[in-house]
């Protein structure tokens, strides 16, 4: 059962990330003041595995069910790319060489919430870190010195609307602890 949720219709804007410890989150935020005029906050840097968007609690508590069997092997992120996408003005920081333990979490996960009525989008998973938004940016990766990001679990967050921009808060944890 999920905490910290007001039940009813109420709609909540969802998504399952990977959610950086404070060294790996800290090396990120340094990243972002160093590559763009005009980061995202540190405390939001994440990255999206799976986006599901509006959900009530009765699908909020499906999720969590589901998600809850998925079983994965800790793994490690090299941080060592940086990206744009020009039309979405956004520039973020990606991997040249995504494990193989991360694209099979992500299938793992939208498989899981097949039985939740989930429908994901046809988009191709790009592992980033989205580090800055409606700006452009020029594309270069030099000196990008790579960040090593272990990974031994992830989250469901929700996205809140703040005045000014929008804050995520992280709703459930879930460890990565490998088949038994
Ligand atoms: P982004 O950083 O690439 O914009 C919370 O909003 C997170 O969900 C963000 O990391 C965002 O990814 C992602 N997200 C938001 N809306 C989305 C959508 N419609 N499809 C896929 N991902 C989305």
């Amino acid at each position: 059962m999920p905490r910290n949720v007001v039940t009813g219709g109420e709609q909540h804007r969802l998504f399952l990330a990977l959610w950086p410890d404070q060294e790996t989150r800290a090396r990120l935020a340094a990243a972002a003041r160093r590559w763009t005029r005009r980061p995202v906050p540190g405390d939001n840097l994440h990255m999206t595995l799976l986006f599901i968007g509006a959900c009530d609690i009765d699908k909020w508590r499906c999720i969590d069910n589901a998600v809850s069997m998925v079983v994965s092997q800790p793994f490690e992120i090299d941080i060592d790319y940086l990206g744009s996408w020009p039309r979405k003005r956004m520039q973020w920081l990606g991997t040249s060489r995504a494990p193989e333990a991360l694209g099979e979490l992500v299938e793992a996960l939208r498989l899981a919430l097949i039985c939740c009525d989930f429908q994901p989008g046809r988009q191709r998973f790009v592992p980033h870190v989205t580090l800055s938004r409606k700006q452009q940016h020029p594309q270069t990766r030099a000196g990008l010195d790579i960040i090593h990001w272990p990974v031994d679990e992830f989250v469901l967050a929700e996205s809140l609307s703040v005045e000014g921009g929008v804050r995520y808060v992280v709703r459930k944890r879930w460890p990565l602890s490998g088949a038994e």
